[in-house]
C-alpha cells in the first residue's frame, strides 16, 4: 500500500504533485537540487490550493527535505519531475534506488523520454515505471502509466490502483514508445499544423480558428476513434485514401520551426513564435485555458 510519496524536483509539475497527494491525504516529502526552488514549495502550493477554493491545511502533510536519500528512504512511491534530460534522469534514479525501499515504485513523468532509457542504470527495473501526468495535475484527472518491457504487472496494478483512490484516470500505455499515446497524437496535430503553413495554404491564425472552432470543440467529447466510428469506419477509409498520401510526413522537424528558434523566436517567452502575442494577450489566454480546466474538472 502506498502512504507515502516522495517528490524529486520541485518545479511547476513537482508542486503541482505534491498538492494532488498531499489533498489525497498522503505524506510527502520532497526535494530540489535548487535550494530557492526547495524553499518556496510549500508557499507555491499554498498559493495553489487559496486559488482551488481550498484551505491550505493540506500543506502540513508535505516536507520539504535538503537530501535526495532522505526524501526516499521511508517513501512508497517515488515520482521524478527534474527537467527533460536523459543523463540527469538515469543518474538521478541510480541514486535514488539505492536509497529507496526495495520494494518502493519508483516513477518518471517524462513528457515522453521511454521509461527503458531513463531506467537503464537501475537494477530493481521490475518496479520502474513511467506516470505522465498533464499540467496541471491538480485539474487535469488523466495520468499515462507507461509499462517499460521489465515492468512487472503487478507494478503497473498498484499504480493503477493507487491513482484511481486518488479520483484520477490512469491509463495503461502498455508499450514504451517514445511521446506514450497523448504527446504522439497532439505532436501528429502540431507537425501537420506546421507544415500547412509552410506550405502556405494558411496562416497560423488560421490553423488555431479551424482547430478550436471545429473538431477542438468536439474533442473533449467524442475522441478521434469515437468520431470514426460516428461518422463510419467507410468514410473514414474513403477520406484516408484521398488524404493520407498527402500528409506531411516528415521524420525531422520543420524548417520552419528550426527558423523560429534560431531567430529567438521563442512563442510567449519573446512575445513572438507562429504568432505576435502582447502582454495582455498572453495574459488573457493563460487564463482562459486556466478558466476552461477548472470549469471542466472541478
Ligand atoms: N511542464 C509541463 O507541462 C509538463 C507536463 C508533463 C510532464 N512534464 C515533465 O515533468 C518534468 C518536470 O517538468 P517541470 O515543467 O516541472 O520542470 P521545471 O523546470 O519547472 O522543474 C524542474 C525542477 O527540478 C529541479 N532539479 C533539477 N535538477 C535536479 C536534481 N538533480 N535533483 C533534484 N531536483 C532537480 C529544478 O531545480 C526544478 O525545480 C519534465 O520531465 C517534463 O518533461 C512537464
Amino acid at each position: 500500500m502506498i502512504r507515502r510519496v516522495a517528490i524529486i524536483g520541485t518545479g511547476l509539475m513537482g508542486a503541482g504533485l505534491a498538492l494532488v497527494f498531499a489533498s489525497g491525504g498522503h505524506e510527502v516529502r520532497v526535494t530540489d537540487s535548487v535550494p530557492k526552488s526547495l524553499a518556496t514549495l510549500k508557499e507555491r502550493v499554498a498559493d495553489l490550493l487559496k486559488s482551488l477554493g481550498k484551505g491550505d491545511d493540506i500543506v502540513a502533510r508535505i516536507t520539504a527535505v535538503p537530501k535526495l536519500a532522505d526524501t526516499v528512504a521511508e517513501s512508497e512511491l517515488v515520482i521524478e519531475a527534474v527537467p527533460e534530460k536523459l543523463e540527469l534522469k538515469q543518474k538521478l534514479f541510480e541514486e535514488i534506488e539505492a536509497a529507496a525501499h526495495p520494494d518502493a515504485i519508483l516513477a518518471s513523468n517524462t513528457s515522453g523520454i521511454p521509461i527503458g532509457r531513463i531506467m537503464a542504470l537501475v537494477k530493481r527495473k521490475e518496479r520502474a515505471l513511467g506516470t505522465h501526468w498533464w499540467n496541471p495535475p491538480y485539474l487535469v484527472p488523466l495520468v499515462e502509466v507507461i509499462q517499460a518491457e521489465q515492468t512487472s504487472p503487478a507494478t503497473i496494478e498498484a499504480m493503477m490502483k493507487f491513482l484511481k483512490e486518488l479520483g484520477k484516470l490512469p491509463v495503461h500505455v502498455k508499450k514504451d514508445v517514445p511521446g506514450f499515446v497523448g504527446n504522439r497524437l497532439q505532436h501528429a496535430l502540431w507537425r501537420e499544423a506546421i507544415s500547412l503553413v509552410e506550405k502556405g495554404v494558411c496562416d497560423a491564425e488560421t490553423i488555431d480558428l479551424v482547430a478550436k472552432n471545429s473538431f477542438g470543440a468536439r474533442l473533449a467529447v467524442l475522441g478521434p476513434l469515437e468520431n470514426a466510428d460516428l461518422v463510419g469506419t467507410d468514410l473514414t477509409l474513403d477520406i484516408h485514401k484521398l488524404v493520407l498520401a498527402d500528409l506531411e510526413d516528415s521524420h525531422a522537424p520543420s524548417p520552419l520551426l528550426q527558423a523560429l528558434v534560431d531567430a529567438g523566436k521563442l512563442g510567449f517567452k519573446s512575445h513572438q513564435g507562429f504568432r505576435h502575442w502582447t502582454d495582455h494577450e498572453i495574459t488573457v489566454l493563460r487564463s482562459t485555458v486556466a478558466n476552461h480546466l477548472k470549469k471542466s474538472f472541478t
